[in-house]
């Protein structure tokens, strides 16, 4: 089974802009993007239009390459101080001359729409998240889509970083799973990943994974955004050899991708919610 998390991110995005509607609200989005990285740049345009989809508002901060931490705080502060904006992201990775903790820590906390703050990851790891990362929690609500079950099952999450790894397995270790987070130095890779019901790979390296590490009928989630020999886009799993082993598993191009920005926007949702409801995040 080909987990689609295009059709996935389609349907909630419908949902989600009916529910915007429904609510009367009429949220905001601010994203910060330093630089001028071309990928960087296409996945803040796709944020931005997939807010116009929806029905939130966005507005675009960019700062060049050269500017200095203090300049990219003073952006988010002026953000935070704000009362039109909801949520804030601020578009990793972030030039080496600038400080990403403390722009991520300076995020306040009712707008952190990504996740990333250490408020949002502790309240994750407490079992009562507000904003959970976008993609592992995308990759949650593809789960829950094709009725994939969790609890109970063995996870392995290969990739340890605070976006992706930490924080997918503390989701899957909420929803009940019995979870393994292997790394570089992982001793037997291929042993632990086998044992996998799910295997969720964030690697970063081209079909990394090959079937001898995928136990039959498991269910295999690729995070990577690589690239071939060919240039081609390509995820970390060597798709079309993997494809008879697993249950199921999610393709590169249309699989994860598509899903964070839905997540975004709902956490975005979100947000404005927190905000207008008194910060009662009971009522979420
Ligand atoms: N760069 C790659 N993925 C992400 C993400 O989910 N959020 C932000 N802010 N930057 C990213």
């Amino acid at each position: 089974m080909i987990l689609d998390g295009k059709a996935v991110s389609e349907k909630r995005l419908e949902l989600l802009k009916e529910r915007i509607e429904e609510s009367g609200l009429y949220p905001r989005l601010a994203t910060v993007i330093v630089g001028e990285d071309p990928a960087s740049q296409m996945y803040v345009r796709m944020k931005h239009r997939a807010c116009e989809r929806v029905g939130i508002g966005s507005v675009g901060i960019e700062l060049p390459a050269d500017a200095s931490t203090e300049r990219v705080l003073e952006a988010v502060n002026r953000l935070n101080n704000d009362p039109d904006i909801n949520g804030i992201l601020v578009q990793l990775p972030l030039p080496s001359g600038v400080d990403t903790t403390r722009v991520i820590e300076a995020v306040a906390p009712e707008k952190d729409v990504d996740g990333f703050h250490p408020c949002s990851l502790g309240r994750l790891l407490a079992g009562n998240p507000v904003f959970a990362p976008c993609t592992p929690q995308g990759i949650m609500t593809i789960l829950e889509e094709y009725k994939i079950p969790i609890a109970g099952e063995r996870v392995v999450v290969v990739g340890r970083s605070i976006d992706v790894g930490r924080p997918m397995a503390i989701l899957l270790l909420n929803a009940d799973a019995t979870v393994t987070i292997c790394h570089s130095k992982t001793k037997n890779l291929a042993d632990e990943m086998k044992n996998a019901d799910i295997l969720v790979s964030a690697v970063g390296r081209a079909k990394f994974v090959g079937p001898d590490m995928v136990k039959k009928g498991a269910t295999v989630i690729d995070v990577g955004i690589n690239y071939d020999e060919q240039g081609k886009l390509c995820g970390d799993v060597d798709f079309e050899a993997v494809r008879e082993q697993a249950g199921a598993i999610t393709p590169v191009p249309g699989g994860v991708g598509p899903m964070t920005i839905a997540t975004l926007m709902e956490n975005t949702f979100r947000a404005a919610k927190l905000m207008t409801c008194c910060n009662d995040t009971a009522r979420l």
